[in-house]
């Protein structure tokens, strides 16, 4: 799919999505002048702000065309925003969106209390809206969210890792927010119950193709279109699909060796020294022989199917349309 897909995708919507940016900007004001400078170092550095579109997406699907929409898709972007200044920290990244991570760049310090501090201007922002269970989806994703980087950090540098756990940490961490935001739109159109429900499964079901798709990358993709270091997830400890499959599939003495490998890096994650390229390289190398990130793609494509369904019974439309190109763009995209 040509990298311009999105933009095709958005076009309908690019005038709504306008306005989440701006209301994103003014909606920082703080006695900290950091603040807003590290909130528009993230904000500026791009990002495909697919939370926002989903928002917006579902919300039109469902029939709603007021102006809350908007405000809503700005809250989802600020509790991304949010979780990706945490995320960095944890992971160690240096680089988000093709630029310095705000840790690399102010510090690790300001990079949390900013983080904080979107999280609290997302819970504002719904508070000023005032629906309750769009505050309250929000508010279990949130804790869902932290759950899943808990639980990865927990299962880090463990070979035992199941497919089940992998399902469990991914979903939390990134599926919770998607199905969040399309539900959101479901609740602004007013719609009936299972009419939400299958919204909120669409959006779960394209997070796990997501992070699916993010996991085979961190393998096979381009660091210059991720716009963050390839190979990472490795050294980070996580134990992603791609390497799990790989542990089921290859032979004892590979196993043994991956093995060992993820007991020295748990070594070098506690001491801070860098793990050994040659050890890397022969562990990434064990995953391509055994197809792990091929199959990660495959695992997408079928999620990505099953998002489809959930929202066959909705009529044709515009934002139906985007949304089911959405499902073949999370699976193509490489950035
Ligand atoms: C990055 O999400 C974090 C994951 C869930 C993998 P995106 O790839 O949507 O990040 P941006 O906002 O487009 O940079
Ligand atoms: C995604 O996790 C971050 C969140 C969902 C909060 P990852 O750590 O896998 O994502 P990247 O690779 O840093 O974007
Ligand atoms: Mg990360
Ligand atoms: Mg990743």
């Amino acid at each position: 799919m040509p990298p311009h897909e999105i933009e095709r995708i958005v076009e309908p919507f690019a005038e709504d999505l306008a306005q989440v940016e701006r209301a994103m900007r003014a909606g920082i004001r703080s006695v900290a002048p950091l603040v807003p400078e590290i909130a528009e170092h993230t904000f500026a550095s791009g990002g495909k702000r697919i939370r926002p579109l989903l928002v917006l997406l579902s919300a039109r699907l469902c029939g709603y065309r007021g102006p809350r929409a908007v405000q809503i898709a700005m809250a989802a972007e600020y509790l991304h925003s949010a979780s990706l200044l945490h995320d960095d920290v944890v992971d160690g990244a240096a680089t988000r969106r093709g630029q310095p991570s705000a840790n690399a760049r102010f510090g690790e310090r300001l990079a949390v209390l900013v983080g904080d501090f979107l999280y609290a201007i997302t819970c504002r922002t719904l508070v000023e809206d005032g629906d309750q269970d769009i505050l309250a989806s929000f508010a279990d994703t949130i804790s869902a969210m932290a759950e899943g980087e808990v639980l990865q950090l927990q299962q880090s540098f463990d070979p035992e890792m199941s497919e089940s756990m992998y399902l469990e940490v991914i979903g939390r961490k990134t599926s919770s927010l998607l199905a969040t935001g399309c539900e959101a739109g479901a609740i602004l159109g007013n719609v009936t119950r299972a009419e939400r429900r299958a919204l909120r499964s669409f959006g779960w079901e394209l997070g796990l193709a997501f992070q699916l798709v993010d996991d085979a990358l961190d393998y096979v993709g381009d660091g210059a279109e991720l716009g963050k270091a390839p190979l990472t997830d490795l050294a980070e400890g996580k134990v992603t699909l791609p390497l799990l499959l790989t542990l089921k599939r290859c032979s004892v003495a590979e196993r043994d060796y991956i093995t060992s490998v993820l007991k020295t890096l748990t070594r070098c994650a506690e001491t801070g020294d860098a793990p050994d390229r040659d050890e890397m390289a022969q562990v990434t190398e064990c995953v391509k022989r055994w197809n792990g990130a091929e199959t990660a793609l495959q695992r997408a494509d079928g999620r990505a199917s099953a998002a489809r369904v959930r929202i066959e019974t909705f009529v044709d439309c515009e934002a139906k349309r985007a949304l089911d190109a959405l499902t073949y763009f999370v699976v193509r995209r490489r950035s």
